[in-house]
């Protein structure tokens, strides 16, 4: 059978679900608006301008993982990065290994451990589980520049040379531009093995470049399954117009939303092991989509808040506020239809109503039963929300699923007539951190950032 992509189920963002408030099928069938995101898409990639879905098919990288992986064994892989060079890692690690990877490692991949944050606890408390001979450091870093993922790294290179002398540099491999920056300066000059980011490739789409998938090898993730999904979604997101482009379609409906007021989307996976997956997508939504100024320069303040929430856990938290609290947000919810594992209750505690009823049902139709409740509360106010669907938690899944979000959130932003590939917003605070902590050549911002003191 071949593998299944991904549906998606938007009953309850349309009439006559939503009577009210609900989209009308005019607003979501193929019309002026989806075809200039669809073919404006499509340009920017003709013209070299975006480079994400080229990644789907690119078979230089998994080999050279694939070779490089065979002479590098490694008991622990240290990842070093932040924003979009460790999210997307984290999000396949999670989504595809079990929580408990680190205790069973061994066989089935490296131990797998991320230094993002700059925060003494977790860069001492991580470094004290590792030794250094046992360990592969992968630092990423796509300018090179990034002043948390320099300090990780500065301290945990010296970690690896006061156990390892000149020999450390065996333990390092750099993800990284292919030509500019000073981490690939720094590569060169100290001799690390390195993978390259390509340049039309943003950090929040590059999961499917060496940034995501030299983790995911190590892991023991197959990256032949990821990317054979992401390809089949790049060629449906790519080729089909409205109804059968999903990724399309679901940009078009949250796009509908927002110009109707809705500033958030609540991203509701019923799967624990994907908190890290919507982490990864809140950034990509949100880092992408929100930007002051339109492609001509006009104010716009665009964007959508993106709340990630894990169902069943957050129906009993976030829920309360999503039926009754502000009604100017969308719910979008993940189901997985067929979980590897039927976990079935047993026919106990027959004399407790509130037990007994559940006895001989799986985890599964209770979770879906949940799911469906919340949708339909949710619907009886007129709040609205879409799902979408994948067989189960696999590497083709989630690769599929990757594509999807990345075409969606690429769709989104030609609507909305920003460029959904730069960050002016972040740079702004990477360049207050230089002048903050004394960076030469950064005085004048400085003494401009001394009136907020
Ligand atoms: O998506 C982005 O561009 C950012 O989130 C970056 O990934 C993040 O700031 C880290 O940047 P770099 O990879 O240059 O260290």
């Amino acid at each position: 059978m071949p593998d299944e992509l991904p549906s998606l189920d938007y009953r309850f963002a349309t009439q006559p679900s939503l009577p009210g408030k609900g989209l009308a099928p005019e607003d979501i069938a193929d019309c002026e608006l989806s075809t200039a995101a669809l073919e404006g898409l499509r340009r920017r990639i003709q013209a070299g301008e975006v480079g994400f879905t080229r990644l789907a098919y690119d078979q230089t990288t998994p080999r050279s993982i694939a070779s490089f992986a065979r002479d590098a064994r490694f008991q622990n892989f240290l990842l070093i990065g932040i924003g979009g060079s460790s999210l997307g890692a984290q999000a396949l690690l999670a989504a595809l290994k079990p929580w408990y990877h680190n205790w069973v490692a061994g066989r089935r991949g490296a131990r797998f451990f991320v230094l993002d944050n700059v925060d003494a606890d977790l860069v001492e408390r991580t470094l004290s589980m590792l030794k250094p001979r046992d360990t592969l450091v992968n630092v990423v870093s796509k300018s090179g520049t990034t002043a948390e993922t320099a300090a990780n790294f500065m301290i945990v290179r010296r970690w690896l040379i006061r156990s390892l002398g000149n020999k450390f540099a065996r333990h390092v491999v750099a993800t990284t531009d292919p030509e500019k920056g000073e981490l690939r300066a720094l590569a060169r000059e100290e001799g690390f093995a390195t993978f390259p980011v390509p340049s039309d490739v943003g950090g929040r789409f590059s999961v499917l470049t060496a940034v995501g998938l030299l983790p995911a090898h190590f892991m023991g993730v197959s990256i032949r399954q990821l990317l054979s999904g992401a390809r089949a979604m790049a060629e449906l997101g790519l080729s089909q117009a409205l109804p059968g482009n999903l990724p399309l379609l679901s940009a078009l409906i949250l796009y509908r939303f927002r110009t109707r007021g809705r500033s958030t989307q609540v991203f509701m996976p019923y799967a624990s092991n994907l908190q890290a997956f919507a982490d990864w997508y809140r950034q990509l939504w949100a880092e992408s989509l929100g930007k002051k100024v339109d492609r001509s320069g006009r104010v716009v303040n665009a964007g959508q808040a993106l709340l990630s929430s894990i169902g069943t856990i957050d129906q009993h938290s976030q829920v309360q506020l999503l039926r009754e609290g502000p009604d100017d947000k969308i719910v979008f919810f993940l189901d997985v239809k067929r979980p590897g594992r039927q976990v079935r209750i047993p026919r106990d505690l027959q004399k407790y109503p509130s037990s007994a009823y559940l006895g001989g049902r799986t985890l599964t139709e209770l979770m879906r039963a949940e799911r469906r409740a919340t949708e339909i509360a949710l619907a009886s106010d007129e709040r609205p929300s879409m799902s979408i669907s994948i067989p189960r938690v696999d590497a083709f899944s989630i690769g599929a699923l990757i594509m999807f979000f990345e075409l969606q959130t690429a769709f989104a932003g030609e609507m909305l007539g920003i460029n959904a590939y730069d960050q002016p917003g972040v740079e702004e605070g990477k360049l207050n951190t230089f002048a903050l902590m004394g960076r030469p050549g950064y005085d004048e911002r400085r003494t401009a950032l001394a009136r907020y003191e």
